[in-house]
């Protein structure tokens, strides 16, 4: 069985195909960050209108890439959300569209589930039952996964997600969209614990999250220490320390809750070497396993759809005739498969 997966919910139009028996024979990307760094975010007129340019040239360069035509395809899986409802709806449509026009059945996919199925691409993939930590740009969660549908949000951030923490603090430093990865490679030159930011709602029970304190923090520093390029790193170690530690302390508590002893780590932020730096550090001490997917897999990615899509239709699970985009869209309300 073979899917082709669709990703537009943000900046990024990814595109892959999934066989169930050779894994991913094609994967394109587009990312619209040149687009959107002028503004310092993601201007979603503009994400829209990039996605209608982009998603059916590379539908067809995916196509190219694995040697395929539509006959081979046995189902699509589109990303109907969370995220941004006009760049949803462009995937959405195509998606669903051409699933009509090619008779096959097509599926909307949860995008978190997406990123939180990408380590099943891995050859050393995890087995269930896992605790997962989220950590994108618009999400910070850790969920208890049972079986493919079958989550329960054990935490979240209740303000701003851990990329959207450091594309913020990136910003106020005088780094470009998205700041993320550029203050994490600021943070590699800077003088460990100089300053020491605060570890937030760690010092209470629960397994809520909380970054937006962070930045004002950072922002402090900068008034008080000024910002000569030692003193920008030097704030970017501390800043990444925090959120890093912080991400630990309650992965070690969710793992110590549900009593289990595998972890997955997905979403944009689990690129971020320090964080893999310290959780496989955590998980070898704990006795236990830490599985991400490879870089390119833990941002947005068409490939993560895919995969996801193929589970659903594989169960036989697809969609009417609607064109389904859900901009919010609780991951604990999905069905089990
Ligand atoms: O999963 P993703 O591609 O998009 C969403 O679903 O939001 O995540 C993007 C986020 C951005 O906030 C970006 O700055 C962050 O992931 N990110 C990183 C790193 N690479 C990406 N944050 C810290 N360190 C990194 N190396
Ligand atoms: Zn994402």
């Amino acid at each position: 069985m073979r899917v082709l997966g669709i990703e537009t919910s943000c900046d990024e139009t990814g595109i892959a195909i999934f066989d169930d028996q050779r894994g991913i024979l094609s994967h394109q990307l587009y990312s619209q960050v040149k687009l959107h760094a002028d503004y310092g975010g993601v201007v979603p007129e503009l994400a829209s209108r990039d996605h209608v340019r982009k998603t059916i040239p590379l539908i067809q360069a995916a196509l190219k890439e694995a040697g395929l035509g539509k006959e081979d395809i046995d189902g699509i899986a589109y990303t109907a959300g969370p995220g941004l409802v006009g760049a949803l709806l462009v995937g959405a449509t195509i998606g669903r569209s051409l699933a009509m026009a090619w008779g096959k059945p097509a599926v909307a996919v949860h995008h978190m589930e997406g990123h939180l199925l990408a380590p099943m691409l891995e050859e050393s993939a995890p087995e269930f039952p896992f605790v997962a930590l989220l950590v994108s740009g618009g999400h910070s969660m850790l969920v208890r996964v049972d079986g493919i549908g079958r989550y329960q949000v054990l935490g979240e951030s209740i303000d701003d997600a851990a990329g959207e923490a450091f594309d913020k603090t990136a910003k106020l430093m005088g780094l470009d969209y998205p700041g993320g990865p550029l203050l994490s490679r600021l943070a590699e030159k800077g003088t460990p614990s100089r300053f020491v930011f605060p570890r937030p709602m760690t010092d209470r029970p629960g397994l809520d999250m909380s970054f937006s304190g962070l930045k004002t923090f950072a922002a402090n520093t900068i008034a008080a220490e000024g910002s000569d390029e030692q003193t920008r790193a030097d704030i970017a170690h501390a800043f990444q320390a925090a959120v890093v530690d912080t991400l630990a302390i309650k992965c070690r508590r969710a793992l110590k809750e549900t009593g289990l002893k595998r972890l997955v780590v997905a979403g944009g932020v689990s690129a971020n070497h320090y964080l893999r730096a310290q959780l496989a550090e955590m998980m070898q001490d704990l006795g236990g396993e830490v599985f991400y997917p490879r870089t390119e897999y833990c941002t947005d990615n068409g490939a993560m759809i895919a995969y996801a899509g193929m589970q659903r239709l594989k169960a036989g699970v697809f969609e009417t005739l609607e064109v389904k985009a859900v901009p919010r869209w609780p991951l604990d309300t999905l069905d089990p498969v």
